[in-house]
């Protein structure tokens, strides 16, 4: 058949005129559907080995012509390599005269390594129009007759860009890919191979190995014919093109043969548990497995750290109005989540914890300590089972523990690490990375630790292992628990007395659960000390909701007219309380009741109803008990009568964002002024909130706080970047809908 080389021209503006396919099977031919579909591309042309299925792509309308190499190449804006590895270089050697120089070259291969050896062999080097990509799709069929245009809907697509790539085009490629429905994430090449390596042909490896053992078998067909579902599963993918299968071992074989040694030890290490009837020791492996497999999106991107990759963006839509009512308990404290894990891991013996906070920022905690080799058995329902370790038993992580949002958990993590025998490195997401460590690096420093920080000292942190500590005496320059809470877990096991003063009383925590588990801390006005080389002994932690999630009902309901809300079991430590404080100076209605102490922590039910607030100035030594609830109290100051004034507030701008500044870019889209301070603000009440649409850069506390802005509001609230208000409030929606306020999440770009 005559190659038809004359498609028809797409309607609007194409993204890529001619998009040229070498090599047309269920990969090429997928793509080209999936770029047709998306009406981003003029015409699709295909070369193939195989003249049937060229002629079969245009009887299917995958394709809209087809021709040699050199034809198809020619002209092309977008050139797409879908060959078998092994031909690779034949083909680079045919297209390489006929590429335009602006054209962008791609390939769909599974290795990549492989691939920039044979552009790099033709070529001579990588150009920045040379973007290797790698769809993380498939199927068992093959031949362009298998091909799907939702093949990579819902599918990762891995590009791993040259260090010179020219953006623009790699931009360009990555739009075409989303339009075909994929997650696109960049990657260096090695990376790729060697993540490949253990989570596509290990597992592939094993199944081909395993079907071909229990197919030499003697009862092979009693075998096959019983197979459990679970040997059905797992093997599926034994069914997969053996040729392929060759070509992606031999091209990826260094990377492969790493990860194969080290499954076989860790495979050894099983067997020898079954034979020791070891259970603690499988129990141990199979639970921190589970997680790890509930989880591994995040684990291998590094990203948020139960967000899914392919998650979307989420958005609130908030209608105005509405009144709360009802009676609700919000999550456990993140705060005393994070710790609970933490010195259960380290304590002797099995603590039991109740009421966990299952939000990311605490699993980040629980999943790192699993990293350390600690049986963690939960969380279910709020209740978490630890096996601690002791003092000394933590195991060297294999990679860097990555900790999400979490500054608590990176500070935190900071003290106790610095006391380790190994080595350890700290990363977190986009925000995190642009918080400030120096803080914490420099008084453990002055204890004898070596850290490195990246540039101004953020994250990563890298924390050499094997110091020897000392205890010292540090004066807090800013009133921080995480810095508290950091040096006092290091002082556990420094040599002699750690202490830390406090400009001004922060949450102390950490101190009461140190004393919970056994472990004595001196306390004396605002000077905290530990004694190194003591110490902890499991116990029983309940833990208290939120103070700080359940701050968005006080102020929900307090604007809101009509309401009557009780909030349950709300830990009420009196180094938490300033926003009860502030709100009742302002004229809420909060009635305490039910006050108990549990577990070292107090806790009330408080029951809130509808007041008119007033304009005050926060008195300075309030803001750090209430360090958390000022976006949420700003909404407040904005719908009170009168002016509110913060001072004394800058670290308010290293929070999870800047919250002076984003909350009042925030205000100031739904029409309300605000003047801005270096350390606070100056919020003049009454104004009318208008709607309009606000980002949260991301900030949990920002966007639940606009949530109940809406209240108030006369007209439609959006709330954009809203995924991380599962960090600390999971459930906020349907809380939120349940008591009146009219939410709605939506997934977004
Ligand atoms: C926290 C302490 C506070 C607070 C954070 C949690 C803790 O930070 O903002 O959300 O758990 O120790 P700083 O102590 O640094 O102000």
């Amino acid at each position: 058949m005559k190659p038809d080389l004359q498609a028809q021209p797409s309607a609007r503006k194409p993204l890529f005129r001619r998009v040229a396919v070498i090599g047309l099977g269920l990969i090429g031919g997928s793509l080209a559907l999936a770029a047709k579909r998306s009406g981003l591309v003029g015409e699709i042309l295909a070369a193939d080995r195989s003249d049937e299925e060229l002629a079969l792509g245009v009887e299917l309308c995958v394709i809209d012509g087809y021709g040699t190499v050199s034809e198809i190449v020619a002209g092309a804006d977008l050139v797409v390599i879908a060959v078998p590895v092994r031909a690779t270089v034949a083909v680079l050697q045919a297209l390489q005269p006929h590429l335009a120089p602006t054209a962008i070259l791609t390939d769909v291969g599974s290795t990549k390594g492989s691939f920039v050896k044979a552009v790099r062999e033709v070529f001579g080097d990588l150009g920045p129009r040379v973007i290797p990509g790698h769809p993380i799709a498939g199927s068992e069929k093959s031949g362009v007759r298998a091909a799907r245009g939702d093949l990579f809907e819902d599918h990762k697509v891995i590009l791993t860009p040259p260090d010179n790539v020219d953006e623009a085009a790699l931009e360009q490629l990555a739009r075409l890919w989303t339009a075909c429905g994929a997650t696109v994430l960049t990657m260096e090449v090695n990376r790729h191979d060697e993540v490949l390596a253990a989570t596509s042909h290990l597992p592939h490896l094993i199944a081909f190995s395993l079907v071909d053992t229990l197919a030499g078998e003697d009862q092979n067909m009693e075998i096959f014919r019983y197979a459990a579902g679970g040997f059905r599963d797992f093997t599926r993918i034994a069914a997969s093109d053996p040729v392929m299968w060759h070509d992606i071992f031999l091209s990826n074989r260094e990377a492969v043969l790493r990860v194969i040694d080290h499954f076989t030890e860790d495979l050894a290490g099983l067997r020898q548990a079954i034979e020791a009837q070891d259970g603690a020791a499988l129990l141990r492996v199979f639970t921190r497995a589970r997680a790890a497999r509930n989880h591994f999106s995040k684990m291998l991107s590094g990203q948020a750290y139960v967000t899914d990759m392919s998650q979307k963006p989420v958005r609130f839509r908030l209608q105005p109005g509405g009144s709360i009512n009802g009676d609700i308990r919000v999550p456990g404290d993140k705060s005393i989540s994070h710790r609970s894990i933490m010195l259960g891991a380290l304590a002797e013996g099995v603590t039991e914890v109740d009421g966990f906070l299952e939000g990311e920022d605490s699993l980040a905690t629980l999943q790192a300590f699993r990293d350390m080799g600690v049986t963690i058995e939960g969380p279910d329902d709020g209740h978490v089972r630890i096996h601690g370790v002791g003092m000394g038993g933590l195991q060297a992580p294999r990679g860097p523990l990555y900790l999400g949002n979490s500054g608590t958990a990176m500070r935190l993590f900071s003290g106790l690490l610095a006391a380790q025998p190994f080595d350890s490195e700290l990363t977190g997401d986009d925000s995190l990375s642009r918080r400030p460590m120096n803080r914490v690096a420099d008084p453990l420093r002055a204890m004898g630790a070596v850290i490195d920080t990246a540039e101004g000292g953020r994250p990563p942190l890298k924390i050499r292992g094997g110091r020897k500590l000392s205890g010292i005496h540090y004066d807090m320059p800013v009133a921080s628990a995480q810095v508290k809470s950091c040096l006092l877990l290091a002082g556990l096991y420094a040599e002699g007395m750690t202490s830390v003063h406090e400009p001004a009383p922060t949450r102390d925590h950490t101190e009461r659960m140190l004393e919970g588990f056994g472990y004595h801390v001196h306390r004396d006005a605002a000077t905290a000390s530990v004694i190194g080389g003591g110490k902890l002994t499991a116990g029983h932690i309940d833990v208290p909701a939120d103070i700080s999630s359940a701050a968005f009902f006080l102020v929900a309901a307090s604007i809101a007219e009509g309401s009557d809300l009780t909030l349950r079991h709300v830990g009420m430590n009196p180094t938490r309380t300033g926003v009860i404080n502030i709100l009742k100076m302002m004229g809420a209605d909060i009635e305490v009741s039910n006050e108990r102490e549990i577990g070292g922590e107090p806790v009330a039910d408080l029951r809130v109803r509808s007041a008119q607030l007033s304009g005050i100035d926060i008195p300075e030594e309030q803001v750090p008990l209430a360090i958390d609830e000022f976006p949420v109290l700003f909404i407040a100051a904005a719908c009170a009568e009168g002016r509110t004034v913060l001072r004394g507030a800058e670290e308010l701008r290293v929070k999870e964002s800047d919250r002076i500044q984003v909350m009042a870019d925030g205000l100031r889209a739904v029409g309300v002024e605000t003047t801005v301070t270096p350390d606070g603000i100056i919020i003049d009440g009454g104004q009318a909130i208008a709607g309009g649409e606000i980002d949260s850069h991301g900030d949990h506390r920002i966007a639940m706080s606009f949530a109940v802005a809406s209240l108030c509001a006369t007209g439609e609230i959006v709330v954009n970047d809203c995924a991380n208000v599962a960090t600390s409030f999971p459930g906020f929606v349907e809380l939120a809908t349940r008591t009146g306020i009219r939410i709605q999440s939506e997934e977004g770009e």
